[in-house]
């Protein structure tokens, strides 16, 4: 009839609604994608510079610093001479102050040797024997570690010589470059 054929034209000219409504559908979704990446581009490019500034200090490694030990001729006896001071320490986000010790060893030469106060062994605090058993070498009480005066090991678990540190005079002071190093190891490695 007529009447149906028209209707048929019509629908059949109408425009795909649903066709349309996908379409839309994924432009937006396919937006929002772009819109997400984009955002979360933003927000690691801005996090990194944070992140980083926030783990710095606690990955900061530990730097060689030149510590004043007084006045020259204090270490000018022919003895091994204990040098004690404190240093400022940042642990994480706290500066902590820090006791610390190195040897200070006079040479025929006029010159000095300083060795850092810790055993390499496991980082006790040894000392030079002026009598006993252990009289002329320095002795390590945590487990016998033993050494002669150039720091040579002559007994225990102390897997290295002790560890030196270099020295130098600046006008009447004695000067050393404190440096840790790893304990436990046969290679002097810097921490
Ligand atoms: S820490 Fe010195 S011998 Fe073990």
């Amino acid at each position: 009839m007529q009447w149906q054929s028209k209707l048929d034209d019509q629908q059949g000219d109408a425009p795909n609604t649903e066709g349309i409504l996908k379409t839309e559908v994924s432009r937006r979704t396919f937006l929002s994608y772009i819109a997400a990446s984009i955002s979360a581009f933003i927000g690691i490019a801005a996090g990194v510079p944070i992140i980083g500034y926030v783990a710095a200090p606690l990955a900061k490694k530990e730097e060689a610093r030149w510590i004043s030990l007084g006045k020259v001729e204090a270490f000018n006896d022919q003895e091994p001479k204990l040098a004690t001071f404190t240093i400022t320490k940042r642990d994480g986000w706290v500066e902590v102050q820090e006791a610390r010790t190195c040897w200070i060893i006079p040479q025929k030469n006029g010159g000095f040797v300083a060795f850092n106060g810790r055993c390499t062994h496991l980082g006790c605090a040894y000392s030079w024997r002026t009598s006993g058993e252990h009289a002329g070498k320095f002795f390590c009480p945590c487990h016998d570690g033993l050494y002669d005066r150039e720091g040579t090991v002559l007994d225990g678990p102390p897997p290295r010589p002790l560890d030196r540190l270099d020295v130098k005079v600046e006008g009447d002071e004695l000067m050393v470059l404190l440096q840790d190093f790893r304990l436990g190891v046969p290679e002097k490695e810097a921490l």
